[in-house]
């Protein structure tokens, strides 16, 4: 990880050079326009990565989520997490999510996102359960509502699967995945049945 990244509150100044930076990507200037009145409104925080001064990336703490069961819970939710091609994996991601979830911290026990299920997503999948996101249980979900099982889906940006993570309990007592050993200790394994 660089040491010269840094994430800020986006200003002015900032939502334009993302717009910007992002013009190749398929996000229009007025996304980021319609940020400004967003965080205007006190809807939504906007948080930019810069690495040595220029923009790296960017993405929003949603106080009231757009995702039925996060709203219900009062569960802020990070969207819109991306870094420019060229200045990905120097830590700008790890910086933004740092900055996300401890504002999040501010209101809420929780965070939680959604992430696409095609190869694009991949490191953010990644890098996800890597921080210790949990999936919310649901399985795979468009516009907020379970797809049924039998269900014939188009694997677009749509499908997605939603994921929470405390933003409280101690390292020590968050979900791990299977086969996962605290400082290097070792797991004893199921029991053997006896006979
Ligand atoms: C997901 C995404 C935002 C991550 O951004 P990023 O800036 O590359 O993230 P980071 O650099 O902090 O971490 C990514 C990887 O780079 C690694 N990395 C960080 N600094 C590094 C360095 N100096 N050298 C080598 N690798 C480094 C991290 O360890 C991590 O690797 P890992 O996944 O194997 O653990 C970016 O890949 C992206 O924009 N993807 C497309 C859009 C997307 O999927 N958005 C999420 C929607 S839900």
């Amino acid at each position: 990880m660089q040491d010269d990244i840094e994430v800020t509150v986006a200003d002015a100044l900032a939502l334009a050079e993302l717009a910007a930076g992002f013009r190749t990507w398929p996000k229009p200037a007025a996304l980021f326009e319609g940020f400004a009145r967003r965080a205007q409104a006190g809807d939504v925080v906007v948080l930019v990565a810069r690495i040595g001064g220029v923009v790296a990336g960017y993405c929003l703490v949603e106080w009231r989520s757009s995702y039925p069961p996060f709203a219900a819970a009062d569960v802020p939710e990070i969207v819109d997490f991306n870094v420019l091609s060229d200045q990905q994996r120097q830590g700008a991601g790890r910086a933004l999510m740092d900055e996300a979830e401890r504002i999040a911290a501010g209101r809420s026990d929780t965070v939680g996102l959604r992430v696409g299920l095609y190869a694009a997503y991949g490191r953010a999948q990644q890098l996800y359960v890597r921080r210790g996101y949990v999936p919310d249980g649901a399985g795979l979900t468009v516009d907020g509502a379970a797809v049924p099982p039998g269900s014939t889906i188009v694997l677009d940006d749509e499908p997605v699967l939603a994921l929470t993570r405390s933003l409280r309990l101690p390292d020590s007592q968050r979900v791990r995945p299977v086969g996962w050993h605290p400082a290097g200790q070792r797991d004893a394994g199921p029991k053997r049945p006896a006979g």
